[in-house]
């Protein structure tokens, strides 16, 4: 019997095609069977030039006549509930893009959708698998900084508005701006780092400074649209989030800011601490350490090895081999599910201007 999985993919737009698709064609033993995109061109060309076999319109039809093995949901951010659980109840094991969903009420229902169906559901929060993040996640593991009680976060883009006018900058598409975009993704990362405690509270700003004027546009996204067009979500949010067992969150993420741009995780431990910043540090040496020693204060850069392989090129890997073993994946659904449920209360305590309990 062969051991080949076969995926197919709904959305053919810029994770599908830079992340997902290659992803798939490194895996072991998997092949990508089938293709989805309403919009029959796109995925008419990339079916064409990948060599998929099968291009569809309608996702439903894909699932019914492909029943593929692997599903990845790479659709905008609204349509990830819907599409997920109808792929695990037709017996996919699912990857959906981040952010997984734009509510608790939508986690709940896929939590659940993958249980009944007995499938691996996991979420595209592929920070995880970059080589500062998995030596960070090691160290805090081996006991390196002791009780993790404080953890600051950025994703600071100085001018980068994804797919301005598209379904990117539409709250009914997107759910959000800033912070549901690239925010979920250091909010995944220092939740993991963190040992995911159960948040209590959440006390949150978000502005609009420069979206509704057509300012700091960057070039992400599939669909691009004129001045005038559609923006109603966050180009900045900032939140404060405490967790049940005292420890607490500081995060900010903006799509466009007046001041540096970059990726910064402080990790500030009982024991030592740790910094991830590219910038900071220089591309060799991403991730510091902080401690004290019989000789004092250190403060030292982590060499990182040799590691190669990061992002979707590891995560989708993992994914494959985790299902294969029958162990959970590395990024587990109720991990997505606790970013969505801090990004939805964050937006609440912007919109009522006081901290939400949860
Ligand atoms: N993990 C990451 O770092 C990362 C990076 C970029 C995007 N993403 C996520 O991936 C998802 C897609 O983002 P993108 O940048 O590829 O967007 P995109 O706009 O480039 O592509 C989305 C595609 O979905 C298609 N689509 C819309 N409705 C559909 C439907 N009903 N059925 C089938 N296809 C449909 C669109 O036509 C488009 O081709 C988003 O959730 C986004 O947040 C994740």
């Amino acid at each position: 019997m062969s051991n080949t999985m076969r995926a197919a993919l709904i959305g053919a737009g810029f994770i599908s095609v830079r992340g997902h698709i290659p992803a798939y064609q490194q895996a072991k033993d998997v092949e990508i069977a089938a293709i989805c995109d309403v919009n029959s061109d796109r995925v008419a060309k990339v079916a064409a030039e990948i060599g998929i076999p099968g291009a569809f319109t309608d996702y439903k039809d894909m699932l019914a006549t492909v029943q593929p093995d692997l599903v990845s949901v790479c659709s905008p951010n609204a349509l990830h509930c819907a599409m997920a659980c109808d792929a695990l109840e037709a017996g996919a094991h699912v990857i959906c893009e981040k952010p997984m969903c734009l509510t608790s009420a939508d986690a709940e229902r896929m939590l659940a959708a993958a249980k009944a169906a007995n499938r691996t559901l996991t979420v595209g929060h592929h920070m995880r698998y970059q080589p500062a993040s998995v030596k960070a996640h090691d160290m805090i593991q081996a006991g390196a900084l002791g009780e993790v009680y404080y953890v600051k976060a950025s994703y600071l883009r100085r001018s980068g508005i994804p797919g301005y006018g598209s379904w990117f900058t539409n709250r009914d598409l997107a759910g959000g701006g800033a912070m549901m975009d690239i925010g979920c993704h250091m909010l995944d990362l220092s939740l993991w780092m963190m040992g995911h405690p159960k948040p209590v509270s959440v006390s949150a700003s978000t502005y609009a400074k420069f979206g509704p004027l057509a300012k700091g546009l960057g070039t992400w996204g599939a669909d691009h649209f004129g001045a005038g067009s559609r923006f109603d979500v966050d180009d900045l949010t900032t939140a404060f989030v405490r967790f049940e067992n005292g420890s607490t969150l500081v995060i900010e993420a903006s799509w466009a800011t007046h001041g540096s741009q970059g990726q910064n995780l402080q990790i500030f431990g009982t024991e030592g601490g740790l910094e991830l910043n590219a910038n900071l540090f220089g591309a060799e040496s991403p991730l510091h350490y902080f401690s004290e020693g019989a000789d004092g204060l250190c403060d030292d850069d982590v060499p990182l090895g040799d590691v190669a392989s990061r992002g979707h090129q590891a995560l989708i890997p993992d994914w494959v081999d985790a299902i294969r073993a029958g162990r959970p994946p590395i990024i587990q659904p109720e991990h997505g599910a606790l970013v969505v449920q801090i990004i939805e209360a964050a937006y609440k305590s912007a919109v009522v201007g006081a901290e939400v309990a949860l």
